[in-house]
């Protein structure tokens, strides 16, 4: 995906830190977009333009409404970033059965659906000469597992296995799954952890050149991000 104009990118999780600043580097770089998160007018109020699809991604029936819309309105689809996720703190032993459902719904089936529902849309790009891509944000804790964010190391596992072995699958239909695994970036993720609070953390990553880099990878065709991609982030 050398050159983005053309190409239509649905952004999901847009409202986040790290969404909300992909779209707006993916738009720069010349890329249509449609934009997800949960509240529309959140999603309207970062004034990126494009379209603006609102899912809650726990619902499969929404995952499957959003690629339909989102195919619908812009008539191709090119590309989809996973930038939504939910974080959760505390020990192992006191992990609510509610949390780690959700935890793993929104980190790791939500994007196993979404390219599920995509995969005939994607499979047209690719078809029609384009390099459409899937990305994914499994982060550091897929690759280090970590204390107090169990099941949030285990939904990101989750995610990376499955954009392994997914692209091995793909690969000869044309479609990229990309997985980036940046460490802790400063945006607000912690500070509304769905269970637990986080620990006082070190100064993270910071969020445009994180995204840059994501956004680099996506236009130069690579296929991983380990977390030692943003080292010098
Ligand atoms: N920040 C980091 O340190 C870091 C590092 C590595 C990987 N990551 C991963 O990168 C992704 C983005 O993180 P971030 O830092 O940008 O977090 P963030 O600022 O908290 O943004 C989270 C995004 O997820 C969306 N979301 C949450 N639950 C949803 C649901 N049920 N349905 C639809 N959308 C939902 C939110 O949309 P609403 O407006 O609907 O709430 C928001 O757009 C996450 O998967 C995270 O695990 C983050």
């Amino acid at each position: 995906m050398a050159d983005l104009s053309g190409s239509t990118i649905l952004v999901v999780g847009a409202t986040g830190g790290l969404g909300r600043e992909i779209a707006r580097q993916l738009s720069e770089a010349g890329a249509t977009l449609v934009l997800s998160a949960r509240d529309p007018a959140a999603i309207a109020a970062l004034g990126l333009g494009g379209a603006v699809v609102a899912a809650d991604l726990t619902d499969p029936a929404e995952i499957r409404r959003l690629v339909q819309v989102a195919v619908t309105v812009t008539g191709q689809l090119d590309g989809i970033v996973v930038a939504a996720g939910v974080v959760a703190f505390g020990p192992a032993a006191e992990l609510a059965p509610g949390t780690v459902e959700r935890l793993f719904a929104v980190n790791a089936v939500a994007p196993m659906l979404l390219l599920q529902a995509a995969h005939a849309a994607l499979g047209a790009s690719a078809a029609a000469g384009r390099s459409p891509a899937f990305v994914t944000l499994s982060g550091v804790v897929s690759e280090s597992p970590t204390a107090n964010l169990a099941a949030y190391s285990a939904s990101k596992a989750a995610l990376a296995a499955f954009g392994t072995a997914a692209g091995r699958e793909l690969r000869r239909s044309g479609i990229r799954i990309l997985d980036a695994r940046p460490g802790h970036t400063d945006t607000a993720l912690s500070t509304h952890p769905i269970d637990g609070t986080a620990p006082a953390l070190p100064r993270g990553l910071d969020p445009v050149a994180v995204c840059a880099r994501i956004v680099r990878a996506i236009t130069d065709g690579e296929r991983d991000l380990p977390s030692t991609a943003f080292t010098a982030s």
